[in-house]
């Protein structure tokens, strides 16, 4: 996919600017022609020479050449590529590029291009989070930009947190898809819900579970990057997610999500059931805080509604419901039941045996079952990979797949 595709990979001035030498080699050895263009500042945390043997061109700054006189032509270099990445992109440089400024060549060069334009933000949590990067952001993705959101973990500061740039190899897989990718969704509406949900017990305590939201957030944005207009429903989850044709409505308990789901659901060509709903919430919620008093304390617990099989029960004709099944043993016979139960037309089947699969993880390995082909095993791979492949098979499912390859009938000829 990159083999021979002109990609200018801006540097700005964090401590993550060190990846990017990393990520220039990834992307020379997948044949790309690699621009570098830093900042001044970034120079301190990144050389240019690093940059320019790794990429085979000089990296450049400045506007103009003070040896020669002449000017690094940002318009020839914006129409030149086909990608722009800004890598690691700080809150100053994602400040000025959603407000238009224009004093570096990097920053010329963006307002210049003519292609996707990429930003892997990273930064401390709290820059992060602050809500005037928040709204940077927000910006840039209105305008057409794609945002690989941070990811959290550990950062350079010691505190731990969303604000890390994403992996070099995740940043290539995502440019990759970005490269790759059609339009094939173009106005289709989507419905995915995401996260965990919070039965309450008191007005401070919970029943909850430990699910992040990370898939069902990584299908919403590969939906809507292919043109779908989706309709985010998110439980209680931290992660964010900035896209133009992603619209978030956040709820707490499962009956919550329920009727946010089935209210929206009519209008819907499809739906990615992809959150961890609470199998049972508290009978009753106490008003106040329970006191502890040293004794046992039994809490009743009742059924919450299954929200798949609901809106299975109230699925017209041409729509395509899908949902998720974490089995612990008898797991294709178990899923292949759930499609009946629920009347879903395909589950993704995650394993939880497998290591870096499942909760919290950045990685998953799925089987996507379907009620009309044989099952399909997918190896281990990052919950971005795996959700355009669940998307490859919804879009499959839809008629839209365009001339992608069936990974049924592959799957019977490998057979
Ligand atoms: O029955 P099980 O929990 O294994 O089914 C998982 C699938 O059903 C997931 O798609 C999940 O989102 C959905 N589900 C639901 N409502 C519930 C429980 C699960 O929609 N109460």
């Amino acid at each position: 996919m990159l083999q021979d595709k002109k990609i200018i990979v801006g540097i700005t001035a964090g401590i993550a600017a060190y990846k990017a030498a990393i990520l220039v080699r990834a992307l020379v050895k997948k044949g790309a022609q690699v621009q570098v263009i830093l900042t001044e500042k970034a120079k301190k945390f990144v050389t240019p020479l690093t940059l320019a043997t790794l990429s085979k061109r000089p990296a450049l700054s400045a506007l103009a050449n003070e040896a020669d006189g002449t000017w690094h032509n940002h318009v020839e270099l914006g129409l030149w590529a086909d990608l722009m990445l800004v890598a690691p992109a700080t809150a100053n440089t994602l400040a000025k590029m959603a407000n238009g400024q224009a004093d570096s060549l990097l920053l010329t060069t963006y307002l210049s291009a003519r292609c996707p334009v990429v930003v892997a933000p990273a930064m401390d949590l709290d820059m992060y989070a602050h809500p005037s990067t928040r709204e940077n952001l927000r910006r840039l993705a209105a305008f057409g930009n794609i945002v690989l959101e941070a990811p959290a973990g550990e950062l350079a500061s010691g505190l731990v947190g969303q604000g890390r740039m994403m992996e070099p190899e995740d940043i290539v897989a995502a440019l990759e898809r970005v490269l790759g990718r059609g339009r094939e969704l173009e106005g289709l509406r989507a419905l995915v819900n995401a996260g965990p949900t919070h039965e309450a017990i008191d007005p401070v305590r919970f029943i909850g579970n430990h699910s992040s939201g990370k898939m069902g957030l990584a299908i919403a944005r590969e939906l809507a990057e292919r043109g779908a207009q989706v309709c985010l429903v998110a439980g209680p989850i931290a992660l964010r997610l900035e896209h133009p044709r992603v619209e978030r409505v956040d709820v707490v308990s499962a009956r919550e999500m329920l009727q946010a789901c089935l209210d929206r659901w009519p209008g819907m060509d499809c739906a990615i059931l992809s959150a961890a709903v609470a199998d049972y919430r508290p009978a009753e919620v106490a008003p106040r805080k329970i006191k502890r008093d040293g004794e046992a304390l039994r809490l009743e617990l009742v059924p919450n509604p299954d929200i798949a099989a609901e809106m299975g029960k109230a699925k017209r004709p041409g729509q395509i419901l899908a949902g998720f099944a974490l089995e612990t043993n008898d797991e294709l016979r178990n899923a292949q039941a759930k499609l009946q139960r629920k009347g879903l037309d395909f589950i993704v089947l995650n394993s939880l045996a497998e290591p870096g699969a499942g909760f919290a993880h950045d990685t998953n390995r799925v089987t996507l079952v379907d009620a009309l082909r044989p099952p399909v095993p997918f190896p281990l791979k990052t919950k971005d990979q795996v959700a355009a492949d669940i998307v490859d098979h919804l879009a499959l499912r839809l008629g839209r797949a365009g001339n992608m390859p069936d990974p049924g009938s592959v799957q019977q000829a490998a057979d």
